[in-house]
């Protein structure tokens, strides 16, 4: 290996001497590549990639500070700028925090930069001090694009520029409230070796935009790409560097865009908002547990879920088929929900589900209308109400047709229904849309129909006739 390179891993930024198969912080394989060390750092970075072992300071002569008591501490209530897109100030906790740097990322196409044009203009409406950098696209690019959004989209002042000197020097001379940099990936740090988007590059990028952000109170919106497993490409390591990550997601042919907070310095994790692409932009559902209510099928196979969002509950709804398979290994095909899940729900339902389960062998494919994504256990009893409805061919009628039956529920693997947050939230949003007698784990509610066990949830959901094991049933 030449003097003065090291190893660093693509995707969790783990630094090694020699180069390795396999990446040991993150076990990803083929990761590690080579990159020079800057030579002003080459020294301080080398020891410490080689794990050598750093002079230690005697205690008799080293500085003595006081610490001080936490209660002590002043802290200043946080100043935040309101992005006039409610759906993210709610995400990041109640808008932008001055000298602190996003992270924004989401797959190629899916809105990273409307959304970005779109919280400029607003902010330059308000009359605020913004800057858009784009290193992807060219100004005219970005003022078509600027043109199909609000009026304020074309106020904001854009660089079009991949050198990061060149963009630091602008950006402490434009001295802006708010900048966006879209995309991290596409900046070049000159005294970092290696391509652009690199994981040194973008550590370099990164940790030099918040140097001036800092020093100049400037709230920064990175714009990363991820890769195509979901993970923000290269720079993991900036996941620790910025205040806060913003990850958007969505499928590319559909409307539906979520946009989930996974780290925040400044606010909750547990907030999504959910957005619509549109002719102009990017506009806010408000309304989305009336849409998914009011397009539910209410054929056999399909269910409404009443999901927590965060801290908002939402109904969706939640499809299966279940069909003859011609594979020795079926498939188990999902769409908005984790696959093992439906693995774990098919083995309860099978082992505790009185016959409801598909005979195998039997394709299950499940889906969460609309594009959406539920990473939460309540959908448990949802899938499996589902797959049951739909391997009988049987429909799961609410008290009130035409109106749809909504459920929910974590399944434990000995076939009881297990309580899961927020009940109270999920029935009245249930309640508020027309939908009564919601299947439930006990302990939910009054207006809920509570059950405690996967047997007695099928009861309540599937008519008596459905409970006769079907001879055909796959
Ligand atoms: P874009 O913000 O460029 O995505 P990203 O920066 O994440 O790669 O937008 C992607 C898509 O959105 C693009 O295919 C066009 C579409 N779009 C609309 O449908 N309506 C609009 O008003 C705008 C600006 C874009
Ligand atoms: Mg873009």
């Amino acid at each position: 290996m030449p003097r003065g390179t090291i190893q660093i891993c693509s995707q969790c930024g783990y630094q090694t001497p020699q180069w390795l198969g396999q990446c040991p912080g993150c076990e990803a394989w083929n990761t590690l590549v080579e990159e020079y060390i800057p030579a002003a750092r080459a020294g301080r970075a080398g020891k410490r990639a080689g794990g050598g072992i750093r002079p230690v300071r005697g205690p008799e002569n080293g500085p003595k500070l006081a610490p001080r008591l936490l209660s002590e501490v002043g802290a200043a209530p946080v100043e935040r700028m309101g992005t006039g897109i409610g759906e993210l100030d709610r995400v990041l906790g109640g808008g932008l925090v001055p000298g602190t740097l996003v992270l924004l990322g989401g797959s190629p196409g899916i809105g990273k930069s409307t959304l970005t044009n779109m919280v400029l203009g607003n902010l330059a409406e308000a009359g605020r001090r913004t800057l858009y950098v784009s290193g992807e696209e060219s100004a005219e690019q970005v003022r078509l694009r600027a043109e199909r959004l609000s009026p304020g989209a074309l106020r904001v002042p854009i660089l079009a520029e991949t050198d990061l000197d060149t963009v630091l020097h602008t950006m402490a001379g434009e001295a802006p409230e708010v900048c966006v940099i879209d995309s991290v990936q596409t900046l070049n740090a000159a005294e970092s070796s290696g391509a652009p988007g690199l994981a040194g590059q973008v550590r370099e990028v990164a940790s030099r935009v918040m140097e001036l952000a800092k020093a100049r109170q400037i709230a920064v919106i990175l714009v990363g790409h991820v890769t195509k497993d979901g993970a923000l490409a290269g720079p993991r390591v900036l996941e620790h560097l910025v205040d806060c990550v913003l990850q958007f997601e969505g499928e590319r042919e559909r409307p539906y865009r979520e946009l989930r907070a996974l780290k925040n310095r400044f606010g909750s994790t547990n907030e999504a908002g959910l957005f619509e692409m549109r002719q102009g932009g990017l506009v806010e559902v408000l309304d989305a547990s009336a849409r998914f209510v009011a397009e539910a099928t209410c054929a056999p196979g399909s269910v409404v879920l009443a999901a927590m969002e965060g801290s908002r509950p939402l109904l969706v709804e939640v499809q299966a088929l279940v069909a003859p398979s011609e594979l020795e290994q079926p498939r188990r095909v999902v769409s908005g929900l984790d696959r093992n899940r439906l693995a774990l729900v098919l083995a309860i339902l099978g082992r505790h589900g009185r016959g409801f389960g598909p005979h195998p062998p039997a394709d299950v494919f499940v889906n969460v209308v609309g594009g959406m994504r539920v990473d939460e256990p309540g959908i448990d009893l949802a899938v499996a109400l589902a797959v049951a409805s739909a391997s009988r061919g049987v429909p799961i009628k609410g008290p009130h047709p035409p109106l749809p039956r909504a459920c929910f529920g974590e399944l434990g693997l000995t076939g009881e229904l297990r309580w899961v947050g927020h009940p109270e939230r999920r029935l009245a949003e249930a309640a508020k849309h027309g939908l009564k007698g919601t299947i439930a784990p006990a302990g939910s509610g009054a207006d809920a129909c509570e059950v405690g066990t996967l047997r007695d949830a099928l009861a309540a959901a599937l008519p008596v006739e459905a409970r006769r094991p079907a001879r055909a049933a796959a």
